[in-house]
């Protein structure tokens, strides 16, 4: 690709700023001064800029603790949006989130730019178990998981097979390979019990980070990150 890609695709930095810093010798290449900013570069050459080394990312994943009150999208008329909370310096790779949690629920939401990811985890073939932690208005019981595991139908899909854990205080874990529209909310009053309150805690072997505080948005690598996935 061209120096000037490389480096706007891996930096916040303007294309006209980039232009001239290339123009001021303020780049080089692999050590040597490069004034061309249509120069062929590879993913690993060493590209630095007034001195600072510039490593190529053109994607990039971020973990986010999503809040209740904020909308899973990029935008929204009314409400704030999930990438409200994405820092200033990863503003300039336009993330949007891998799939959606309602508006009123919290937890693991991975924001990327890379459509093909999203695609993947997504898509129920893929048999990623997304794990919630619900509280409801009345406590579930033993005859609830039975209906749970049966892979309960909906008018638009069948869900695969469905672990529901209870725990005291009518809270209770639940783990669904779809994520369709309110499906956890739509299972449980399936079952007579209504949920007041849904936190996603992991998707697949990657676990919302114990020390991500609500609002937080922190990166992580795509290997770690599929590592941890599919563990
Ligand atoms: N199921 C729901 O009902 N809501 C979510 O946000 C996610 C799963």
């Amino acid at each position: 690709m061209r120096l000037d890609k490389f480096l706007s695709d891996s930096t916040d930095m303007s294309r006209k700023d980039i232009k001239q810093l290339i123009r001021k010798k303020a780049v080089t290449v692999n050590g040597e001064i490069i004034t061309k900013p249509e120069m062929q570069v590879e993913e690993n050459d060493a590209v630095t800029v007034n001195g600072q080394a510039v490593l190529y990312r053109r994607f990039v994943y971020l973990l986010l603790n999503k809040p209740s009150g904020y909308v899973s999208a990029t935008e929204d008329k009314k409400y704030p949006v999930v990438t409200d909370l994405v820092p200033e310096e990863y503003r300039h790779f336009d993330v949007f989130p891998a799939g959606r949690l309602d508006i009123d629920t919290e937890g693991l939401l991975i924001l990327t730019n890379d459509g093909e990811f999203v695609h993947d985890i997504t898509s129920p073939k893929k048999n990623v178990y997304k794990r919630y932690f619900a509280r409801l208005d009345k406590p579930a019981e033993d005859a609830d998981i039975s209906v749970f595991q049966g892979g309960m139908e909906f008018k638009e899909f069948t869900a695969k097979p469905a672990k529901l854990e209870i725990c005291a205080d009518a809270e209770a874990y639940v783990e669904i390979a779809e994520g369709k529209f309110h499906q956890v909310k739509r299972m449980f009053e399936r079952v007579g019990k209504t949920v007041v309150y849904l936190k996603r805690v992991s998707i697949g072997g990657l676990k919302l980070p114990e020390d991500l505080a609500s609002g937080e948005v922190k990166e992580i690598g795509y290997e770690e990150l599929l590592n941890k996935i599919y563990d």
